[in-house]
């Protein structure tokens, strides 16, 4: 019996709109400032960046030797942060591993952290399906155009299709100029799901060349306190969850002397 860490992953149809960032420092300010621990997983097999921007780019071990059977998933697992930890994809792996079991590795890392986010690759190739079929709930990220806002929609729809609850969607790399879709249409769009709409921001391409996270490299930048309040967000629906399957904390009684 697994203690239920909760798996969510962070999806979208459209490649480049902001989901390792979103991964990255959503994360980072759910370990740092709330204090919980996280493990953030690759799950984008064929086009494995997230550890560039942490830093790293070529890690010793990788999900890749997990899924091969080289490593047990414990051993390829890099400390990053007190609270966070990483499980890294090679950057440059070539060969085709077919349809993937991710549950096999992940369901049992659920006893050793609260909140497990998924990296997941764009579209709907097989490494799609099986990040998808190990999450409790998921994350849609997308920018304020046309394109992407479709392929939220169709994300929607596959959760749907599954069953999988989504959290709310992530509105990235927002500047508020008139040819851009108005957040009022996106909500109009994908039924008011908005949870976050995160600026476009210099300070993150800075963070992504220093291979640091912008909550931890400029922790005052306006991308950095949206992903500070998403992780708050998130952190209060977990609770809430949690509170209405197990009920309240049962209260200390005071001892009577
Ligand atoms: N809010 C933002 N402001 C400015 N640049 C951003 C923002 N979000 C993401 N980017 C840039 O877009 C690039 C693509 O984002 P990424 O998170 O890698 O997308 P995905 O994982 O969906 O492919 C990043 O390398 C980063 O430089
Ligand atoms: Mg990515």
């Amino acid at each position: 019996m697994y203690r239920r860490g909760t798996v969510i992953g962070i999806f979208s149809a459209k490649g480049g709109v902001g989901k390792t960032t979103t991964v990255v420092n959503l994360g980072m300010a759910l370990a740092q400032k709330l204090r919980n621990r996280v493990l953030i997983v690759e799950t984008n097999i064929m086009v494995s960046n997230l550890c560039l921007y942490f830093g790293i780019t070529e890690p010793s071990v990788s999900i890749q030797d997990i899924l091969t059977g080289k490593v047990r998933a414990e051993n390829a697992v890099i400390k990053y942060e007190d609270k966070l930890d990483i499980l890294p994809g090679a950057t440059g792996f070539v060969k085709e591993l077919g349809p993937l079991d991710l549950g096999r590795f992940i369901d049992p890392l659920r006893r050793r952290y609260d909140i497990i986010l998924l990296d997941t690759a764009p579209g709907f190739g097989w490494d799609v399906w099986a990040g998808l079929r190990v999450c409790d709930e998921i994350v849609i990220v997308c920018q304020p155009e046309i394109p992407s806002v479709m392929g939220a929609l169709q994300t929607f729809m596959m959760a749907e299709e599954w069953k999988i609850p989504v959290i709310g969607v992530v509105v990235n790399r927002v500047t508020n100029k008139k040819y851009e879709l108005p957040i009022s249409d996106i909500k109009k769009s994908l039924g008011d799901s908005t949870i976050s709409v995160i600026p476009e921001d210099e300070t993150i391409k800075e963070s992504v060349a220093k291979g640091i996270p912008v909550v931890l490299s400029a922790p005052t930048s306006s991308s950095a306190v949206e992903f500070s309040r998403l992780a708050r967000a998130i952190l209060a629906r977990i609770k809430g969850k949690k509170r209405a399957r197990y009920g309240p904390r049962p209260r200390r009684s005071r001892r009577v002397t």
